[in-house]
């Protein structure tokens, strides 16, 4: 396996520098995939034959069942609902198309970066629900539940929700104060309508520690449990959610469920953990999912698949995840299939997704939810991470909105272990 040259942001700054480094740079990737048309698209689509020595054939991954004579939504409506992440590229003006693939397919959407601070509140105090709205207006046009995405993370938040008034560090009880106006404003303006919100995203290192994080630096260690009771408090109608990558790693993992116990001795009201669900064609194993989900189960919580694709492309960096301040430079070698995917890349993809939808069906008891982070092909995060401009193939739909092979697979797994 390729690895390409990495640059770590989090090696050259710390605490709130960190902060406001790592906020730019979710800034400026804030476009995510490539939507159909772009130029990412575009490369993709044109035919085989127009590439000399390309060993795929654009038309071979794709689905033979109609994609109108099955939705992945009913097909799983006795599991788990099945979600997407959804931008305002999709729905008003945006795709029509796809915002009627997303109505007829699923029954649950994430706002991908709508509901991010850096989306409601740029300015201290100045609210901007509009893009907020839209999304909410057409998720309930079509019924489908509202997933909220999310309250503390240390990516996508403004640089001045750490700082005082001189543009020093803020104290804990700013922060705090902060956290609790932001949630009362979100909470009076959204009422019950976001039905789980992801309360803390992704706290924990993979090793278990807790990640140093601004939120971590300046509220102290005690900043989960602060910002679930105030989130208790604020959306008493909504499920709370602890959200994170890599989960299927032992030491993140237990780390998620010790902090589920913590909570349940201390009183803290916690009612989900969402798993991410970053995925690669061979990892993390089937095991570890089935065990991951398991240990959350085990703890007595709902279980959400909250951000689920399969990354095709070759690791541009050793430690897989989904840390939005890794970046790797863009190299053939890195982006292999810029016209199509070869066949037997799209058959190992279709087994992957149907391996893993055969998991998560065994845990239906406990798995509340499976969310697709992407519409397509060219709606994923993945053409832009951890490398800006590749042409990725890591959702069940292609850029032309056309059902993938992939798409038929999970469906018919579904039959399979009814
Ligand atoms: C990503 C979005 O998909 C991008 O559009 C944006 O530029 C950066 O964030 N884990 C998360 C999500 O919790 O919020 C991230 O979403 C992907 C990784």
């Amino acid at each position: 396996m390729q690895h390409g040259r990495v640059t770590l942001a989090n090696r050259i700054a710390s605490g709130v520098l960190r902060a406001l480094f790592l906020t730019t740079i979710a800034g400026c990737s804030r476009a995510g995939g490539a939507a159909p048309g772009s130029a990412v698209s575009q490369a993709a689509s044109s035919s085989s034959e127009s590439s000399p020595g390309a060993r795929c054939d654009a038309q071979a991954g794709l689905a033979s069942l109609d994609a109108a004579k099955a939705s992945l939504a009913q097909t799983y409506a006795k599991r788990f609902k099945v979600g997407v992440a959804i931008n305002g590229r999709v729905y008003g003006d945006g795709d029509p198309a796809a915002a009627a693939l997303v109505a007829a397919q699923f029954n649950r959407v994430t706002a991908e970066n709508e509901l991010k601070w850096q989306s409601l509140e740029r300015q201290p105090g100045v609210l901007d629900f509009s893009q907020a709205d839209a999304f909410l207006a057409y998720a309930e046009q079509h019924g489908m539940e509202v997933h909220g995405h999310t309250l503390v993370w240390h990516h996508q938040v403004p640089a001045w929700v750490f700082q005082n008034d001189s543009g020093g560090p803020a104290t804990r009880q700013q922060l705090l104060a902060r956290l609790e106006q932001h949630m009362s404003a979100l909470a009076e303006h959204f009422g019950s309508r976001v039905r789980y919100w992801d309360v803390v995203n992704e706290a924990f290192n993979d090793d278990g520690s807790l990640r140093d994080t601004p939120w971590r630096a300046i509220i102290g260690d005690d900043y989960l449990d602060q910002a679930f009771l105030l989130a208790g408090k604020h959306f008493p109608d909504a499920k709370l959610v602890y959200n994170d990558y890599s989960m299927e790693k032992p030491a993140k993992r237990d780390a998620a469920v010790r902090l589920v116990q913590g909570f349940k001795e201390r009183g803290v009201r916690i009612d989900a953990i969402g798993t991410q669900a970053h995925f690669q064609l061979t990892t993390p194993t089937l095991e570890a999912i089935d065990a991951s989900l398991a240990a959350f189960a085990g703890a007595g919580v709902e279980v959400l698949v909250s951000e689920l694709d399969v990354d095709v492309l070759p690791a541009a960096y050793e430690n897989q995840g989904a840390d939005l301040s890794v970046n790797a430079e863009l190299s053939a070698q890195l982006n292999p299939y810029p016209e199509c995917l070869p066949n037997d890349v799209a058959e190992q993809a279709a087994q992957r997704w149907a391996d893993i939808f055969e998991v998560f069906s065994r845990h239906s008891e406990h798995v509340h939810s499976v969310t697709l982070w992407g519409v397509s092909d060219g709606y994923s995060w993945l053409n832009n991470w951890p490398v800006r401009g590749r042409t990725n193939y890591a959702q069940l739909y292609d850029r032309q909105l056309r059902p993938k092979r992939s798409w038929q697979r999970v469906i018919e797994v579904a039959g399979q272990t009814l």
